[in-house]
């Protein structure tokens, strides 16, 4: 293989970027010439190209985003728009490609791996921990730590003012996010798409927690599970004695510096991706199982759902005493 190209698509991720300059760096190290495909697989449709060197990703390893910048691009859900993509690829001489990118970019990967038998090895980074076969995409931790910070300065006013606080978290369809960060930040409730929930038992349990002392509350709401104004208000008129407050941290958890264990997953898939180049494993993802490094076919990660793991809550309950 002499030449590859590496995208980031979908959602950014905090350690993209020092995921770009594994591959890159991975790559030169073995020979192989590298481009940079611009806005995601829009920019691969509309040829957006551009080589990269070593010295193209200095200093990127510790910002977030994505210096190859990343666009929503449903377009790439017709056949012959990936097809026309496929050909841009063939007609640069791209003999393999590495994707960066979450769930739905698992699935754009997939396509041009089974569809044109491409060469494709891809990497999950996406902030909501929701792609199968991994245990941690890229970004993650980052997005976690950067929860933890507003959620212990709001922890502060929460308890000031013994007040109930609703914060919304992202994740899209996923409670992943939404758990490990209610477990870290001693949140009294979680609620996840993955549950139903009853909002009488949620009235129940802050009526609860006001007898054994316990005045302020703090609730971490997936945003796949509904609206934190809307839980708000609910909840306002339930308990008109309790000043319910809410926040939304929105894509602040999107951006910032990635975390030591985001850098290090994201140098290490980096490297690995290249590897499964070289040694033609193709139509496969990197991920990490425990301590192991591994690849899981690709068919797996796009046909199978990653599911939080709901023991969290039990202990999120146990913690709330
Ligand atoms: O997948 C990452 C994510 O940040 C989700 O948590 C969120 O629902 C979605 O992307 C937001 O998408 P957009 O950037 O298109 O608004």
């Amino acid at each position: 293989m002499k030449k590859i190209g590496v995208i980031t698509t979908g959602g950014d991720a905090p350690g993209m970027n020092a995921t770009i300059r594994s591959v890159v760096r991975s790559a030169i190290y073995n020979n192989i010439e590298v481009i940079g495909i611009y806005d995601g697989f829009k920019g691969l449709y509309e040829k957006k190209f551009e080589k990269l060197t070593s010295r193209s990703v200095s200093g990127i390893i510790n910002q977030g985003g994505t210096i190859l910048k990343t666009k929503r691009f449903y377009e790439f859900k017709n056949k012959e728009i990936r097809e026309i993509c496929y050909k841009n690829l063939v007609q640069e001489n791209i003999e393999g490609l590495v994707t960066i990118g979450g769930d739905g970019s698992a699935k754009g990967a997939y396509a041009l791996y089974s569809e044109f038998s491409f060469p494709v090895v891809h990497i999950p980074a996406s902030i909501d921990n929701d792609v199968y076969g991994t245990d941690y995409t890229i970004g993650f931790d980052t997005a976690v730590n950067t929860a933890i910070d507003a959620i212990d300065k709001i922890r502060d006013t929460a308890t000031s003012h013994e007040r109930t606080f609703i914060i919304e978290v992202m994740g899209r369809d996923s409670g992943n996010l939404a758990l490990e960060v209610g477990i870290v930040c001693g949140a009294e409730i979680v609620i996840i798409p993955e549950i139903d929930f009853n909002i009488e038992n949620i009235v129940e349990e802050i009526k609860q927690e006001e007898k054994k002392g316990k005045n302020s509350c703090i609730i971490v709401l997936a945003e796949g599970a509904g609206k934190a104004e809307e839980l708000a208000k609910i909840l306002s008129d339930k308990l008109p004695e309790r000043e319910i407050r809410y926040a939304i941290l929105g894509y602040i958890q999107r951006g910032g510096r990635p975390t030591y264990l985001t850098r290090k997953l994201a140098t290490i898939f980096g490297s690995k991706a290249v590897e499964f180049l070289l040694e033609n494993k193709y139509g496969y993802m990197v991920g990490i199982k425990g301590e192991e490094i591994v690849g899981i076919p690709l068919i797996d990660v796009v046909s199978r759902k990653k599911e939080p793991n709901i023991s969290y809550l039990d202990i999120i309950r146990k913690m709330a005493i």
